[in-house]
């Protein structure tokens, strides 16, 4: 599929985890049309609480795999699944690892830094330490990005380990309290073929006029 031929729910469709990446790199000109398609997003009261932070230098990106790989460890060190399961769950599970393993091999580490701004449901009483960066404000342009990628035939995932060690990150990458990071997308050409995403069907998760009473289609 070329660009022109690729229309946007196609992208939507085969927009899905790319943990295998090739190290060759990616040219500055792509950088900047994801992270431009990435602040094209909605945002609250468009005050674009975002940043961007693209990590090529190789000491940087193992800096970061060090880490990735060591929460990795301590949270799913028992589920390494055997090469001789073919279920779905030990495939996601093995490229998770090897991205883990792998995660300084990709050419562009992105982090998506949001402003810290705490939620209205938080009393201003409770509110204690920094505040949480913008999710809600980051994660559209987290999407648009994915799309991105996949339109340019880039591989990229989502990811949010980092957050295990979030002040070493904001410390070693010069990020001021402000913000915090709320994303780390490794980025680069796929080694594998983009896919059909897989989800649970639409009945299953739609309601109609109220919960529970199912959409019928
Ligand atoms: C909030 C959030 C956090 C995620 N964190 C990680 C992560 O740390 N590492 C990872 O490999 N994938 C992570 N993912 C990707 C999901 O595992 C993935 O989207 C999901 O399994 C569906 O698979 P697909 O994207 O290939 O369709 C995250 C996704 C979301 C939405």
């Amino acid at each position: 599929m070329t660009m022109d031929d690729c229309n946007l729910f196609e992208i939507i469709d085969t927009t899905r985890s790319m943990r295998r990446l090739k190290p060759d790199p990616v040219p500055d000109a792509l950088i900047e049309r994801i992270v431009s398609a990435g602040t094209r997003a909605p945002n609250g009261q468009n005050t674009q609480p975002w940043a961007f932070l693209v990590v090529r230098d190789p000491a940087a990106r193992r800096f970061l795999q060090e880490r990735y790989l060591a929460v990795m460890e301590r949270a799913m060190g028992d589920h390494r699944p055997g090469p001789d399961d073919r279920s779905r769950g030990a495939r996601t599970m093995r490229a998770a690892w090897h991205l883990a393993e792998h995660l300084h091999e990709a050419p562009v580490l992105l982090l998506v830094c949001g402003e810290r701004d705490w939620p209205f449901a938080v009393a201003p009483e409770d509110r204690r330490g920094l505040a949480p960066p913008s999710y809600g404000s980051t994660y559209p342009a987290v999407q648009n990005i994915l799309l991105a990628c996949r339109a340019l035939g880039l591989g990229a995932t989502l990811t949010t380990l980092h957050q295990m060690f979030e002040a070493e990150l904001c410390e070693r990458f010069g990020i001021p309290d402000t913000h915090g990071v709320t994303a780390l997308i490794p980025i680069g050409y796929p080694l594998g073929r983009f896919g059909p995403v897989r989800r649970r069907p639409l009945h299953e998760v739609t309601h109609l006029d109220r919960w529970g009473n199912s959409w019928p289609g």
